[in-house]
This record gives structure tokens, C-alpha cells and sequence, in this order.
């Protein structure tokens, strides 16, 4: 698709356990914008993971390939949940076919709590996720292999947020003994020298950075590293940074949709109670309307909403010590209420490498 629509197709997987919920109050939020700030969306809902796993018989059915692959961009609750366990095919293959058909490699994960700032990088196309497997009674291998293309490709991405931020990126690899981080580390390297010589490049090895990670959460920024890593790392910085109920991504590639989604899981233990906290699912609507929609101005009047809200000390039972704790629905109904004082009245738009462009007017 070339021509940015008038009003951009959201395709919602909401998904498993509390993505359902989640996803309910990132429908709310979108009316709001929509009305507040004149950025309406159409949203198509789908069935995804273990929920299409039930419906028909696959977490990823062909004809909600075909939606997504025709979407501006899509959002997703949460998949899995131990009812899949013993499945043929688990609901988080889904997720993984969906991210290698959008081919969205890029995994943007950003943590901003309490004076800690930062953003996690992964890869998230290549490396152990997508090598070939083995798997038998007595024996078993994972491979990982990555190309030169597919670092640069996401190194870039490092970079050019590490422009807009504070100009450090710290790249994290296990360059010591794989021969796939000796790769990563040359191909950053290089890339570094011909296109980001301005920016301030370090090398760390994952298993000291995970430590460091864990001590001085406030010494970096910009974390670029490989898939698995990256998945390991970014529920760890989330941790260091309120917790996996405030924590949203966006998943790009190089054109097509991106894939906006919170970073936890589907917590089946708490499904259903209307306890879950929504502001991951939240953010990640803010950051579909910057890097996804191209409307940077409603990405930042959603996230400064929720940042109201969460300095009200209006939250979910996780984020809570001592008052009330809020329900789903009300810590969305806050954000919305709270949209009202951050909306502004012109439509900024975002270029590109900052996703589509909304139709202007
Ligand atoms: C994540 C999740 C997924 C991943 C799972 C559900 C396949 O943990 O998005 O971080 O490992 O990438
Ligand atoms: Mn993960």
C-alpha cells in the first residue's frame, strides 16, 4: 500500500488471558482520540492464539493473515495461556508467524519510570527464534545464524533513536564465545564508524550487562542487542522500571504494519477478574499512533495522559502499595478523562523512518 488511507484499518488481536481486557480499554482510548484530537481509526478485531487455536483450529488463520496483511497497523493483547500446553501447535507460534510475515524486525521497548529512561532495542526476526530445530526423544538444537543485512538493518534503528534521546547506545552481545555476537559486534562496529560516528557506541557482554543492567539501570539508554537476549533483558529492564504492567513495544519493519503489543504475557492467573493494568496495552496505542500511524502528536497526548493518571496514583493492584487499588476499566476511563487536558488542536504529522502518514486534513 502506498497511498496512506483516510482512516487507517487497526487490526486488534486481542488474543489470550488478559488481552481481551487490555485490548477493551486500548479500544476506549482510541474512540477518544479519535473524537478529541480528529484521528480516527477503524478497528477490525481478530482472532489470534490459543482464542483462534479454539475457533479454527490454528493461531494464525489465513484470513486473519490476510486482514493484518492489509491493516495500517496492528495491535495485540496477549497470547498463550496452559489450556495450549499440550496443543499440536501453541499460541505463540502465532506470534511468531505474524512477526516473520510483517517481517517487522525491529522491537522497540522502551522503560521510563521513576527516573530510569531507557530503550531496549531486540532483533527480533533471525537469531534462535527462526533457526532450524530439532527436537527428539534424546536429542535436541536450536540455531542461530544472523547476516550482515539483518544487524544493520536494526543497529540503524538504535541509532536513529539514540539521535533523538541522548546519544549513547550500549550494543550487548556475546562476542567472548558465539560466533553470531563477533559478527554483531564487527557489523555494529563498522556501521558505527560509516553512518553514527557522532553517537557514543559501547560493547558490553550480556551476562555482566544483565548485572549491570540490574545495579545502575540509570547508566544507559539506547540497548541494542540480538533476539533472544533482547527478550531476556527487556523483561529485566521492565522489572527495573515499575514492572511489566507499564511496559508496551512496537515491532517494525522496513514498510508494511507494525505490531504494537504490550511486553508481558497473557497472565492466565489473573484473566478475567478486571484486575489486569492496562497501561501497557495503553502505551503501545501511543506508540502505534507515532511509529505506526505517523501522528506523533496523539502518541504524545496518550502517553502524557497515562502519565497523569499513573502520577495521580490511580493504578491496578500490581503498581499499588498501600492505597485502593483500580480496576481495568477505571484506570482506562482515567486516561481517557485525563486526554481532555493533552490534547492539542493541530495535527502534527511524523515521516518516515516514524511509520505511515496518516491522509493530512
Ligand atoms: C515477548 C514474548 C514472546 C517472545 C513469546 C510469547 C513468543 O515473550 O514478546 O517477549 O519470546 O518474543
Ligand atoms: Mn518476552
Amino acid at each position: 500500500m502506498t497511498q496512506p488511507r483516510p482512516i487507517p484499518i487497526v487490526a486488534c488481536l486481542a488474543g489470550d488471558g488478559i488481552g481481551p481486557e487490555v485490548m477493551a480499554e486500548a479500544g476506549r482510548v482510541i474512540q477518544a482520540v479519535s473524537s478529541l484530537m480528529g484521528a480516527p481509526v477503524r478497528q477490525v478485531h481478530l482472532p489470534f492464539g490459543g482464542d483462534a487455536i479454539d475457533k479454527h483450529q490454528h493461531p494464525f488463520p489465513p484470513h486473519v493473515r490476510a486482514a493484518v496483511k492489509a491493516s495500517d497497523a496492528v495491535l495485540l493483547g496477549a497470547v498463550g495461556g496452559p489450556r495450549w500446553d499440550s496443543a499440536p501447535r501453541r499460541p505463540e507460534s502465532g506470534l511468531l508467524e505474524l512477526r516473520k510475515e510483517l517481517d517487522t524486525f525491529a522491537n522497540l521497548r522502551p522503560v521510563r519510570h521513576d527516573g530510569i529512561d531507557l530503550m531496549v532495542v531486540r532483533e527480533l526476526t533471525g537469531g534462535l527464534y527462526f533457526g532450524e530445530k530439532m527436537l527428539t526423544d534424546s536429542s535436541a538444537f536450536d540455531t542461530c545464524s544472523y547476516s550482515r543485512e539483518q544487524i544493520e538493518r536494526v543497529a540503524q534503528w538504535a541509532f536513529r533513536l539514540a539521535r533523538r534521546r541522548s546519544g549513547r547506545v550500549v550494543s550487548v552481545d556475546k562476542a567472548n564465545v558465539l560466533a553470531t555476537s563477533k559478527l554483531w559486534r564487527q557489523v555494529v562496529t563498522d556501521l558505527h564508524a560509516a553512518e553514527a560516528p557522532e553517537l557514543q557506541l559501547t560493547h558490553e557482554l550480556v551476562d555482566s550487562f544483565a548485572m549491570n543492567l540490574a545495579t545502575r539501570p540509570g547508566a544507559y539508554d539506547v540497548i541494542l542487542t540480538e533476539n533472544l537476549f533482547g527478550d531476556i533483558l527487556s523483561d529485566l529492564a521492565a522489572a527495573m522500571g515499575g514492572g511489566l504492567g507499564l511496559a508496551p513495544s512496537a515491532s517494525i519493519g522496513l514498510d508494511g504494519p507494525g505490531i504494537f503489543e504490550p511486553v508481558h504475557g497473557s497472565a492466565p492467573d489473573i484473566a478475567g477478574q478486571g484486575e489486569a493494568n492496562p497501561v501497557a496495552m495503553i502505551r503501545s496505542v501511543a506508540m502505534m499512533f507515532t511509529y505506526g500511524l505517523g501522528r506523533r502528536d496523539v502518541g504524545r497526548a496518550i502517553t502524557a495522559a497515562v502519565d497523569e493518571v499513573l502520577a495521580e496514583g490511580l493504578s491496578t493492584a500490581d503498581q499499588v502499595h498501600g492505597g485502593r487499588a483500580y480496576a481495568t476499566w477505571e484506570v482506562g476511563q482515567a486516561v481517557c478523562d485525563a486526554l481532555g487536558h493533552h490534547a492539542t488542536g493541530s495535527a502534527e504529522f511524523a515521516d518516515h523512518p516514524f511509520g505511515r502518514v496518516m491522509a493530512r486534513g
